[in-house]
């Protein structure tokens, strides 16, 4: 069977910004931003997001695009390449980032079923009606949710059943415009409310002092490795459907500058409506969940905004766990020569299954995403890294990340992707183990 590219550049940047625009820049983001002092904190997020994380998007493209295969092939190619034989090696290192991957899916799932469901709550009005912070936990955490679950799992399948083009790259062409377009709505609505100002404070006045603090810096490096989906397995795999003629770096820089309009769109959108009804902008599901639903309980228009936004979130989280699924459905195809339709289901009957218990039970619910997210996926991103930069090299890496592309890396690259990129990536890592998360 032949292998599928996107379209063109276009539908290529769109996917990788598909899946970097998720539930981080929605429930982490805005969040970070006025904790971590206001306009202040994005100096070490935007130093990191443009000068470091989008190395790591490159990396996993041209990684990707060098070898036309997933994580697993392509490591299994580079380890061969260097000594015959060590291709299982390779293979078996290449799973790990796509496993990584993949058990973040089971339980972004999850949480996509909960936006379903709060998508269907907003449409029957229920926010005006219901206990919110209580329907929360009696919701959560009880098998009420399996079923939500299901359709997450099976809107996800579907899509990556369509395949590259008609499936993950046409879904994207929706959803992403759609996304901004319902942002951008939701922005002018939250900053025209009565008491909005005290948002835009919160997100806009720089508290300069928090930049003393290494905890600021810290937050800003996790996003930005989280807010790419740098795990060593998405981005590769997207980067090995780019075709030939694309070029890396620009597209680099848009997805990052597209990703980070859609977060400062989320917190435009979010905080200053928080503040206008005196909530707590808090972080996670406690703002998506609780205070977001009050806001829409309250203000004017509340009942068709809240459509809105749970629709923009269901998007945001569809266009991510597409690419969580893809992966995996590549490496088995790849490996066992099933048929893309086989793969996805099965693929996805095992993200299922594997998620029943996190269903119902919340502490193993948060158990697995800590692990997934503090642990597993920053190891991916280090492993990738040290098998391109390293094992593949340097300097085919810079030439590969160069082809042909306007902007020119010069030699310097190759010391700063195999030195300090590496090491950046390794520190992630260790930082997300001291700090319990940092993504
Ligand atoms: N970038 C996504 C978000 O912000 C998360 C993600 C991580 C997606 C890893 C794919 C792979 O929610």
């Amino acid at each position: 069977m032949k292998r599928e590219k996107w379209t063109g550049k276009m539908g290529f940047i769109l996917v990788s910004v598909g899946s970097a625009i998720g539930l981080g820049n929605i429930w982490l983001f805005s969040w970070r931003v006025g904790e971590y002092g206001g306009a202040a904190f994005l100096i070490p997020y935007l130093l990191f997001v443009f000068g470091i994380a989008s190395v790591g998007l490159m990396e996993e493209w041209a990684f990707g695009r060098s070898q036309v295969k997933g994580a697993i092939g392509a490591f299994e190619n580079v380890f061969e390449e260097k000594k015959e034989g060590a291709g299982k090696i390779g293979a078996a290192l290449g799973f790990i980032p796509v496993a990584a991957v993949f058990s973040i899916y089971i339980f972004y799932a999850i949480v996509i079923g909960w936006l379903l469901k709060y998508f269907f709550l907003s449409f029957t009005g229920a926010f005006n009606v219901i206990n919110i912070p209580e329907y929360f936990g009696t919701f959560t955490g009880t098998a009420n949710t399996i079923g939500w679950h299901a359709v997450a799992v099976i809107g996800t399948m579907v899509i990556v059943f369509f395949g590259v083009q008609r499936g993950i790259e046409k879904a994207n062409k929706i959803m992403m415009p759609v996304l901004f377009a319902i942002l951008l709505i939701l922005v002018i609505r939250s900053v025209t409310l009565e008491g909005a100002m005290d948002g835009i404070k919160y997100i806009f006045v720089p508290e300069w002092s928090k930049l003393a603090e290494v905890k600021t810096w810290i937050m800003a490096l996790g996003q930005a490795f989280f807010t790419l989906s740098l795990g060593g397995a998405t981005m590769l795999v997207y980067g090995s459907y780019a075709r030939d003629d694309t070029d890396i770096p620009s597209a680099s820089i848009q997805a990052v500058s597209f990703n980070f309009m859609a977060s400062m769109l989320a917190a435009l959108a979010i905080i200053p409506a928080v503040f206008a009804f005196g909530l707590d902008p808090a972080a996670g599901p406690g703002l998506l969940f609780v205070s977001i639903p009050t806001v829409f309980a309250k203000m004017p228009g509340g009942y068709i905004f809240g459509i809105l936004f749970f629709l923009s979130v269901v998007f945001a989280g569809f266009s991510s766990s597409v690419s969580m699924l893809e992966p995996a459905v590549e490496g088995f195809m790849d490996k066992t020569g099933f048929s893309r339709g086989k793969a996805v289901l099965l693929l996805s009957v095992v993200a299922f299954l594997i998620g029943l218990p996190l269903d119902v039970d919340m502490s193993k619910f948060g158990t697995w995403a800590d692990i997934t997210t503090i642990y597993v996926l920053p190891f991916g991103a280090f492993v990738a890294a040290v098998v391109f930069f390293w094992v593949f090299g340097a300097d085919k890496a810079r030439a590969e990340i160069n082809k042909n592309s306007n902007i020119r890396f010069g030699k310097w690259f190759e010391p700063y992707g195999k030195y300090i990129f590496v090491l950046v990536a390794f520190v992630v890592l260790v930082l997300n183990i001291i700090y319990g998360g940092i993504g």
